[in-house]
């Protein structure tokens, strides 16, 4: 088995480490050197009658669906997000322009296979945007996108995440091109970003220094995550692999929600990560402000360069400079090893959490 886990401790270590190979793969193809995007079984126009989106998933394919309704907020095009559990029981009108987007790494978690069964009687057109070619989802909806990530044993999601979002941005940019005929200005700096992603990730991975941090973390009595934009998805997918692996209590929020209630929670041993992607930042530093008011000591995670956000914390988690999307990846990738260290230090099941399966085949 160590031979499997390629000398890491945890698949998850290991899992953690292929997400540049993975989002290599994740990309490789699918954007020409015109900035084209290009996704095999869609030719250019095959979205063109899409009038909104709706995307559905559970757990950390939920937090990449919430990306993705961002990316295409962004580009005008109109999308909602949907916990499957909740499309079962109350399913979103549909029209016959209705997009319906199920993201799930096994294509097998029940809920959004019903969700899509639902959607389909309904009348829509539907998409497994998957990672397991053959999957249940893959072969019950109209059309499959594959992320390429690779098989994934730690039952806590990571690289599959990152894939999921690269292949979603893709997505998001092909079906505004076809909706609008035009190709958004901020295209050429989103597919750089993307194309030096697998770089950037490299250079997190090396040369994060979370180590330390673990130790002086592990035993706070608990920790949020706060961001805005696409910082925000990170901010509830790095609470949920905290609270997946290590156990303790851990929660994330929009950073404008903070004042709306969690603030009351805040003391001096509430860790506060904060994620900082570029955009919007100066609103996030004043909620920095907020919970350092009371005492939290704050991890903020931003750009090397950002010398304001270094020092309006406590801790300093440095990502390369680049597009606000592909930061919100980066910063999940530090805060991935962040969750795994402490989970490390205090000795738990990283690869087999308790209570928790890889994929979730019951309603
Ligand atoms: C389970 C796993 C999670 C995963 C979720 C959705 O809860 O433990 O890691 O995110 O199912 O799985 P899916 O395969 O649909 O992405």
């Amino acid at each position: 088995e160590d031979a499997q886990r390629d000398g890491f401790d945890h698949y998850m270590l290991k899992e953690i480490h292929e997400q540049p190979a993975a989002l290599d793969r994740a990309i490789q193809g699918r954007i020409t050197d015109d900035n084209d995007v290009r996704l095999e079984g869609f030719p250019a126009g095959e979205f063109a009658d899409v009038g909104a989106v709706h995307l559905i998933a559970c757990g950390t394919s939920y937090h990449a669906a919430l990306y993705a309704q961002q990316l295409l907020a962004n580009r005008d095009i109109p999308a909602q997000v949907f916990s499957a559990g909740e499309y079962t029981t109350t399913p979103a009108p549909v029209r016959d322009d209705t997009l319906v987007v199920a993201v799930t790494q096994s294509g097998e978690t029940a809920d959004t296979l019903s969700s899509l069964d639902i959607a389909a009687e309904r009348g829509a057109r539907t998409l497994a945007v998957t990672n397991v070619i053959g999957s249940t989802a893959a072969r019950t909806a109209d059309d499959a996108l594959f992320i390429r990530a690779g098989p994934e044993i730690g039952v806590a999601a990571t690289k599959t995440f990152s894939s999921q979002v690269a292949v979603l941005a893709l997505l998001a940019e092909r079906i505004a091109e076809d909706v609008s005929g035009t190709v958004h200005s901020d295209r050429e700096a989103l597919l750089a970003a993307l194309e030096r992603l697998p770089a950037d990730v490299q250079d997190t991975l090396q040369r994060s220094p979370v180590e330390s941090l673990a130790t002086e973390l592990r035993g706070r009595e608990e920790q949020f995550f706060i961001g805005r934009g696409y910082g925000y998805p990170v901010a509830l997918e790095s609470a949920l692999k905290f609270k997946e692996i290590t156990y303790e209590h851990a929660e994330g929020f929009a950073a404008g929600e903070l004042k709306h209630g969690p603030l009351a929670l805040v003391t001096s041993d509430t860790s506060v990560f904060a994620v900082f992607t570029g955009r919007h930042d100066e609103k996030t530093l004043k909620n920095v402000e907020e919970v350092r008011a009371r005492g939290a000591p704050v991890v903020a995670i931003a750009a090397e360069s950002d010398h304001e956000v270094a020092e309006a914390a406590d801790e300093f988690l440095p990502i390369p400079d680049t597009h606000p999307v592909a930061a919100g990846l980066l910063a999940n990738v530090q805060l991935q090893l962040v969750s795994y260290r402490v989970a490390d230090l205090l000795g738990r099941s990283i690869d087999k959490p308790r209570n928790l399966a890889k994929s979730v085949t019951v309603e």
